[in-house]
């Protein structure tokens, strides 16, 4: 045995498992843990034994590495049957997660025990399949059906705390390894409780597998109502037919694009925070952060930073600006308060961290400053002008711009190592999204600053090279004029709006700029031809000069009536655009949904080519977690196969 190791403490083997990072259940994990089970029980001294993890978890499920590769012997129910099956009762000593197929080990075990921060949980649906070692048969017989379809169909862990009260464990304990001891020292006095496999479980009534099927479905994903199909067929059938029943369904969407997509993203999501690149490269302490600017952008990254225990410092232009700024955090924080996030205390908490001021010299202790002014090169060195006059010689200097090149607006600064673009997305207290751009001056450790910033916001830092629009908006710039094309081509603007939500984006590209205004962008593009730019006219051009700004002029690419948010096809953009329709294409939505992701993926390869993203991995990241991409697609480059990934 190389991963387990056995202490024995009297009558008690305490076997402990070591497979860094997360005890993840691997092969070999699978057949020490199955041939340890013989080793115990053959033993006449041990009684009972207490398995326990090494380093930051328990065993946090399957290893997902595995999933696309073909099954090997022994697979993990043979794993949970043999431990439960144990002539000598097992106690799963838990610390951070049991999950997955960690918990289904753990229900193999007779008890159940844990420290106060664990977590336990069945998280299989968002890696688009379900339990597949007993989670949809054996949780029901443990906890109840209706705790077990909670954790089965949303996916999400459950604290111990709760996980006592549900009857998913048995203890929550302080010292692990000396209460699990005592805990199994204790359990050998009494009688032992039936293994969970051999426990009652009674069939539900109809109605309640319907409001359940109602609650659980979520648009695009089959796993979650699979799950609950499972879980039902667990309470219909005896134990074995239900285990047939549930690896069949495991097995069948584990080969499934769903989660093939879903397994990618959660790799790239765990790669992207550490860039290997910038491994054993210390990030410069981040306490105290500056912020100009208290527009939405400004008060959000302000709320953000806070949120995160940072001092925050908002820097405005005159003092009704100050408050205004203010205020503005204020609501963010509000909003919490609201949904009950946050205690009213906690509130005035955060607001005393957070300061207002008209003088750039009180930005002289701050460890990081982000400028969030308007978007206007003059506007923007000015900042940087001052601050580089009066902020300490080793704070990072940030900007926040989305279109502007960050070397013309860090021109002048007299050390533009600790220069930096931290490009936030709107609101940036929610939005996931960071987009972290380097210039050529920038010092790796002002780089590694801005990783770590993204870590302690929990946003999913990308890194981005330098081109108009960065890796996001320049996709977004690209995807637009694809839908404009087929517009072009005579595919009803209502009809791609359609095919772009059924393939599982919450908006079409025509009705999300309504909503967020067609003028924005205009005005960007006005300026590049204003500045000699060969930019050609676009359809969003016609109808910005004619009026139509989107939902807040009454009509953009649709017609809205008063106080209906409700887009509705118009007759005045179809006159208005009339003599740049010159086909009349009929596309099925697929096939729209086909062309427009296969541009985005077209952007994304010349992105890539160019050196402006480092990987197709988070060019995904990017469309999912900005612009509302849908996450068990995989993101564009996924979509179109140009990732490597796992399938
Ligand atoms: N299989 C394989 N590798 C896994 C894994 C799994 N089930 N869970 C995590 N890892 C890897 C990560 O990819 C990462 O690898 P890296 O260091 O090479 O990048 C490493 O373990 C650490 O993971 P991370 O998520 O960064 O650690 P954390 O301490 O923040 O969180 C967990 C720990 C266990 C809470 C978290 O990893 C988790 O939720 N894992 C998924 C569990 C799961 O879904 N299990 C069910 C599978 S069916």
């Amino acid at each position: 045995m190389t991963l387990l190791t056995v202490r024995r403490d009297g009558e008690i083997a305490v076997v402990t498992l070591d497979n860094p990072p997360v005890n993840a259940i691997s092969e070999a994990v699978r057949k020490e843990l199955f041939e340890m089970v013989g080793q115990l029980d053959a033993d006449p001294g041990v009684r009972a034994a207490v398995l326990i993890c090494a380093g930051r978890t328990f065993l946090a499920g399957a290893d997902v590495r595995e999933f696309g590769k073909p099954p090997v012997e022994p697979h993990l129910p043979e794993v949970v049957d043999r431990i439960e099956g144990a002539e000598k009762p097992w106690v799963a000593a838990i610390h951070g997660a049991a999950l997955g197929g960690g918990f289904e080990i753990a229900m193999g075990c007779r008890f159940r025990i844990a420290v106060e921060s664990a977590r336990v949980g069945l998280p299989e649906v968002t890696l688009g399949v379900i339990p597949g070692a007993s989670g949809t048969v054996r949780t029901p017989r443990l906890a109840g059906i209706e705790t077990t379809v909670d954790l089965v169909t949303s996916g999400r862990p459950m604290p111990a705390g709760k996980a006592l009260k549900a009857g998913l464990i048995d203890a929550v304990v302080s010292d692990l390894e000396r209460d699990a001891v005592a805990f199994a020292r204790a359990a050998l006095d009494a009688e032992l409780p039936l293994p969970v496999s051999q426990r009652p479980l009674a069939p539900m009534p109809e109605a309640f597998w319907q409001d359940a099927r109602k609650r659980a479905a979520k648009p695009g994903h089959q796993a979650p109502l699979r799950a609950l199909d499972s879980l039902r067929f667990a309470t219909e059938h005896d134990f074995a037919e239900a285990m047939e029943h549930e690896r069949e369904t495991f097995l069948d969407l584990r080969g499934s694009d769903e989660a093939a997509a879903l397994r990618h993203i959660f790799f790239a999501e765990r790669a992207a925070p550490k860039p290997s690149a910038l491994k054993g490269i210390e990030p410069r302490p981040v306490r105290t952060v500056g912020v100009i600017g208290g527009g939405t952008m400004g008060a959000g990254i302000a709320g953000a930073c806070r949120e995160a225990g940072m001092e925050i410092l908002l820097i405005e232009r005159d003092d009704e600006a100050v408050t205004r700024g203010l205020a503005n955090v204020g609501k963010i924080f509000d909003s919490a308060v609201k949904r009950g996030k946050l205690s009213a205390e906690d509130r005035a908490g955060r607001m005393a961290g957070v300061r207002g001021s008209t003088d750039y010299a009180d930005l002289a202790d701050a460890d990081l400053v982000i400028e969030a002014v308007f978007e206007e090169i003059g506007v923007k060195r000015a900042v940087f002008a001052e601050l580089g006059r009066v902020c300490r010689a080793d704070a990072v200097l940030a900007t926040n711009t989305s279109y502007l090149d960050p070397r013309a607006i860090a021109e002048g600064l007299p050390d533009p190592s600790r220069f930096i673009g931290l490009h936030f997305f709107s609101p940036a207290h929610i939005m996931k999204l960071l987009e972290i751009v380097p210039t050529p001056d920038t010092a790796p450790d002002v780089l590694a600053t801005g990783f770590a910033l993204g870590r302690a916001l929990n946003k999913m830092p990308v890194q981005a090279g330098i081109c108009e629009g960065f890796i996001g908006n320049r996709i977004l710039k690209r995807y637009r004029a694809e839908a404009e094309a087929l517009v072009k081509q005579g595919v009803a603007i209502a009809e791609i709006d359609a095919a772009m939500r059924g393939y599982g984006f919450r908006m079409g590209p025509f009705e999300a700029q309504d909503l967020g205004g067609l003028d924005i962008a205009f005005l960007q593009r006005e300026g590049a031809r204003a500045e000699g730019q060969d930019v050609p006219e676009t359809l969003g051009d016609i109808l910005v000069r004619a009026g139509r700004k989107g939902q807040k002029t009454g009509g953009g690419w649709y017609d809205y009536a008063e106080g209906d948010r409700t887009p509705k096809p118009s007759a005045s953009v179809a006159t208005l655009l009339a003599d740049r329709v010159s086909g009349s294409a009929a596309l099925s939505g697929p096939e729209i949904a086909d062309r427009l992701v296969g541009a985005m993926a077209a952007e994304g390869e010349a992105i890539l080519r160019e050196g402006i993203a480092q990987s197709p991995q988070d060019i995904d990241l990017v469309e999912i977690h900005g612009y509302g991409f849908p996450r068990w697609k995989g993101g564009p480059m996924f979509a179109a196969g140009m990732t490597a990934s796992a399938r």
